[in-house]
């Protein structure tokens, strides 16, 4: 924040009162309520956090308008384009691109954390096989509390680090397992050997009965994917995340509350519910009905894959996004695929309608993610777990990035109580 000093002045019946302005490195300028309770005896009212920042971050940027998005200063699709996963999860952790040196230390790092201890294969076992992996991934994470003692401690800067390793390290394996168990295939151990995208593909496709030749395209495809949902300001599962940590929760509970959060369609949840929505489309005759639907206050029908709190232009991962989709689906012979041409319909079609124009409805990560995803063999139940394994480092470095606050205070938001005011208990003999 710049140090000059700049203010706003309050009235509130006659009454003046000073409110000093924060100015950012980028974005917009932001006023310092905190002992405006203190002073002047009200709340500010923001339910959905429209107009409020929750923290300070020096993690990710985005600009709505000019649909741009930076980690570490660093724009995503440079990131999506040059490097790789495990780099932009230092990048993200770390605060700066690592050395080649530190590059290796952390991939290896990393290699070395993405087995499971043994005996929590029996939490997935203890699952039915129809359970959506997002309920699994939601248990074992929690339960990671219960194996790994030795990373619990928030107070311990080493095992905040430990921690942070072993979640992203293991994510893949949790997901791919949840994966593997629903289908009824044994569970695949990852390899050493392999890059951390390459890794994910094999424990979710590879069996025992024969050799799995991982295609160098799809693995960077994926890779691609892992690196566009790395991490993205304060959105609602990081802040779930940041709010639990406020309480000094250890770091596994704090994560299986983000990925909780994030399994709603209107969040990470929407990857799935896009698809699901193109496919009840069906064909691109059908797109104009949807279309109507969507603007139709009455109707609860909204095009998944559509709109942003934040950004009012396109989402710049959707941009890369699509132009992952047209790889894989050439790679795959399914160019022709039909939820592709109604995903590339529905998007030309909303992006000239006047109310999509109106109220900025662009294209998000979500829409084009789930094309990708299905293309590359995996069920819709599987696509927001990967959104979610593809988030942890954003999760896990907002996490250790307030916990080093030294303002840290547990969140307690206030409300605006528009209930009865006290009254007197009737007995029921009187009532
Ligand atoms: C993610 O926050 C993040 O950064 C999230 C995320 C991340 O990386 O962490 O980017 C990931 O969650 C992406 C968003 C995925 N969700 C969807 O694709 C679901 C469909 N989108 C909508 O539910 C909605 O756009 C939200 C939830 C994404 C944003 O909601 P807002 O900002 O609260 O906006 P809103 O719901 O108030 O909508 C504003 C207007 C409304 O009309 P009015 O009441 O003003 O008349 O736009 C309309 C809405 O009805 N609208 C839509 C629409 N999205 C908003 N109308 C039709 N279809 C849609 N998809």
């Amino acid at each position: 924040m710049t140090d000059e000093k700049k203010s706003a002045t309050l009235n509130i019946s006659g009454a003046e009162y000073e409110l000093p302005i924060l100015s950012p490195t980028a974005g917009p300028d932001v006023l310092d309520i905190r002992k405006l309770y203190g002073q002047a005896g009200v709340f500010t009212y923001d339910p959905g956090f429209t107009s409020t920042a929750s923290c300070d971050s020096t993690i990710t940027y985005i600009d709505g308008n000019k649909g741009e998005l930076l980690h570490r200063g660093y724009p995503i699709d440079q990131l999506a384009d040059k490097s790789h996963y495990l780099e932009v999860c230092f990048i993200v952790l770390y605060g700066d691109l690592p050395t080649a040196a530190e590059l290796e230390r952390f991939e290896s790092t990393i290699t070395r954390h993405t087995m499971l201890h043994e005996q929590m294969q029996y939490f997935f076992r203890g699952f039915r096989r129809d359970a959506h992996p997002m309920a699994i991934m939601v248990g074992v994470v929690g339960a990671m509390a219960a194996f790994y003692h030795d990373s619990t401690d928030i107070n311990d800067e080493r095992q905040r680090e430990i921690a942070s390793h072993r979640l992203i390290a293991k994510m893949p394996t949790i997901a791919a397992w949840a994966y593997k168990y629903s289908i009824g295939q044994p569970f695949v151990y990852p390899r050493n050997d392999l890059d951390y995208a390459s890794n994910f593909l094999h424990m979710c496709f590879a069996v025992p009965a024969e050799e799995y030749q991982i295609d160098p395209i799809l693995s960077r495809a994926m890779d691609r994917i892992f690196t566009l949902h790395a991490d993205h300001e304060q959105n609602a599962s990081t802040s779930t995340v940041r709010l639990a940590s406020s309480s000094g929760a250890n770091p596994f509970a704090c994560i299986a509350a983000g990925i909780a959060c994030l399994w709603g369609p209107a969040h990470g949840g929407a990857n799935q519910a896009c698809l699901e929505m193109l496919r009840e489309i069906g064909s691109v005759e059908n797109i104009p009905e949807a279309i109507r639907r969507a603007k139709d206050k009455d109707d609860p029908f909204r095009l998944m894959g559509f709109g942003h709190r934040v950004y009012k232009n396109f989402d710049p991962r959707a941009k890369v996004m699509k132009q992952s989709a047209d790889e894989v689906l050439d790679l795959l012979g399914v160019e022709n695929n039909p939820t592709l041409q109604v995903a590339k319909e529905l998007e030309a079609a909303a992006l000239v309608d006047d109310y999509f124009a109106e109220k900025k409805l662009f294209p998000n990560v979500d829409f084009y993610s789930g094309i990708i995803l299905e293309a590359m063999g995996f069920p819709t139940s599987m696509f927001t777990p990967i959104f979610a394994l593809s988030r942890t480092v954003g999760w896990v470095s907002q996490w250790k990035e307030q916990l080093a606050d030294p303002q840290l205070k547990i969140g307690r938001p206030r409300q605006l109580y528009l209930g009865q005011t006290a009254r007197e208990y009737v007995d029921i003999e009187n009532r």
